[in-house]
């Protein structure tokens, strides 16, 4: 059956108290909106439509960023849930299946409960997503006789016996497009809150002898976030379910509960991950490689056997090597660093490429920017690069070579040929004890004098 999604993301969510419109704020390094769209995406829509409103043109281009062929509807007046699916039919005039209405700002469906909810509709025409509210607050109360929905109450027109009622309405919902339509399109605004509501069609469906039903999910998969508190609880419950799932997935996480994942981190069987890492968006970590203590990844790969850290930062771009090292306080940026290269300690590494076996010494530096454009900077396999050297960019060291410590090397090195280039020693004999015992007598003088 084609499926098509309408994602909810009008509101303004004022308890946010931000300039940036709710589904833009992030959870591991994704807007929420983007977190609905994935969990949408099993579905493998035929069609999926945004519907915006405040910060329409923002939420449409984050929307078009993950997926290119997503269609917006807008919806400047936010007249109610049901109005904001009916603005979405233009989008999907000629599709011929069912439509599963998302929120972004409910990023935490599981697969697994959509395909539940897919499977239900076999039976019923309408599906609605409830749950078991530990506390049902102000949610919409799901009115069931057996396996039948017969409707759902808006807490502010239910009465007290429905009130009781602690099944809730998620807001998901999943039924033929055009039945949906038809549906909505009797839907009035005649209530408490002046609103057309969604949940109305349920009742609606029944009086025109539709069946409606609804499927459980857990609770923390409906989340809703509405304030910054609410975020921050979805980004723990998010870091949470990542690190177990990677823990399942054979991979160790010495201490799991400091580890920080990113939406899209991939990291392979058997490596490892000590304390304190922290991982920005895309990052791959290969099976058997080790992230040492106190290392920021972001937008990088990192191959079987490499070690990692501990204190290192990995830049966009940084590709490491299988059985390559990168030590402590040593920044890559957009370099290649091939199999076994060595990069111990305090490095800076930006737009570069090491060869294999490469040895670069402490406090080597690749000068790349001369302040307007960035040049590359090339070592060898199997070069070594003295402590405390600086290559200044464009520069190429070549296979087997050598660079003296403290040289500023601002030519290119032929392979296999050493190059220094610091100022030439001068040893002055004598003059280094001399020049010591002057000073402390200078200073015993002065001290006598101060007595
Ligand atoms: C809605 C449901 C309620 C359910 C609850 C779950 C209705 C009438 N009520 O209530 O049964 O328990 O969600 O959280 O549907 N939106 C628009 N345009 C609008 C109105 C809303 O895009 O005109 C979007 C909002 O941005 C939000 C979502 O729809 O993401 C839900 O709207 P909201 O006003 O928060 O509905 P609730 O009162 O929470
Ligand atoms: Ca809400």
């Amino acid at each position: 059956m084609a499926t098509a999604l309408i994602i909810l993301a009008a509101g303004k969510g004022t308890r946010m108290d931000s300039d940036l419109p709710k589904v833009l704020h992030s959870i591991a390094h994704a807007p929420m909106l983007v977190h609905a769209l994935k969990a949408g995406a099993w579905l493998e829509p035929e069609r999926s439509v945004v519907v915006t409103g405040f910060g329409g043109d923002q939420v449409a281009a984050a929307a078009r960023q993950y997926d290119p062929d997503i269609r917006i509807a807008h919806q400047s007046e936010q007249l109610g849930t049901a109005h904001a699916v009916a603005q979405a039919r233009a989008q999907l005039d000629g599709f011929d299946g069912d439509v599963i209405v998302l929120y972004g700002d409910t990023p935490f469906i599981r697969p697994e409960t959509l395909k539940a909810m897919t499977e239900a509709r076999v039976t019923h025409d309408v599906v609605v997503l409830g749950f078991e509210a530990a506390d049902p607050g102000k949610y919409g109360r799901l009115i069931t006789s057996g396996k039948d929905l017969l409707k759902i109450v808006e807490f502010k027109e239910a009465t007290a016996e429905e009130r009781a009622v602690t099944f809730c309405n998620s807001g998901v919902i999943a039924a033929d497009a055009t039945v949906l339509f038809d549906l909505i399109d009797a839907v009035g605004n005649d209530n408490a809150a002046g609103e057309y509501y969604l949940t109305d069609i349920i009742a609606i469906a029944q009086s025109k002898g539709l069946s409606a039903t609804a499927v459980r999910c857990d609770e923390a998969e409906t989340l809703g976030i509405n304030s910054r508190a609410q975020l921050a609880e979805a980004e723990a419950a998010f870091q949470n379910r990542a690190r177990a799932d990677l823990l399942t997935s054979g991979v160790t996480l010495q201490a799991a509960h400091t580890v920080h994942l990113a939406h899209d981190t991939v990291i392979g069987r058997d490596a490892e991950i000590e304390p304190n890492v922290v991982f920005g968006p895309e990052v791959t970590v290969e099976s058997g490689a080790k992230i040492r203590a106190f290392s920021h990844l972001e937008g990088c790969h990192v191959s079987r056997g490499a070690v990692v850290g501990p204190y290192a930062r990995l830049r966009p771009g940084a590709e490491i090597s299988e059985d390559a090292r990168v030590g402590n306080f040593v920044e890559i940026k957009n370099a290649q660093i091939a199999e076994g290269a060595k990069i111990n300690h305090l490095s800076y590494v930006g737009d570069a490429d090491i060869g294999a076996r490469a040895n670069l010494g402490a406090g080597t530096i690749t000068c790349n920017y001369d302040g307007v454009f960035k040049h590359r900077t090339t070592v060898g396999a199997g070069a070594f690069i003295g402590s405390n050297t600086m290559l200044v960019a464009p520069i190429t060291v070549g296979e087997q070579a050598l660079t003296a410590s403290g040289s500023v090397i601002t030519r290119d090195v032929p392979a296999g040929d050493l190059a220094l280039a610091r100022g030439a020693q001068e040893n002055k004999k004598g003059l280094g004890k001399r020049l010591m015992d002057k000073l402390r007598s200078r200073k015993a003088a002065k001290r006598q004098s101060n007595d």
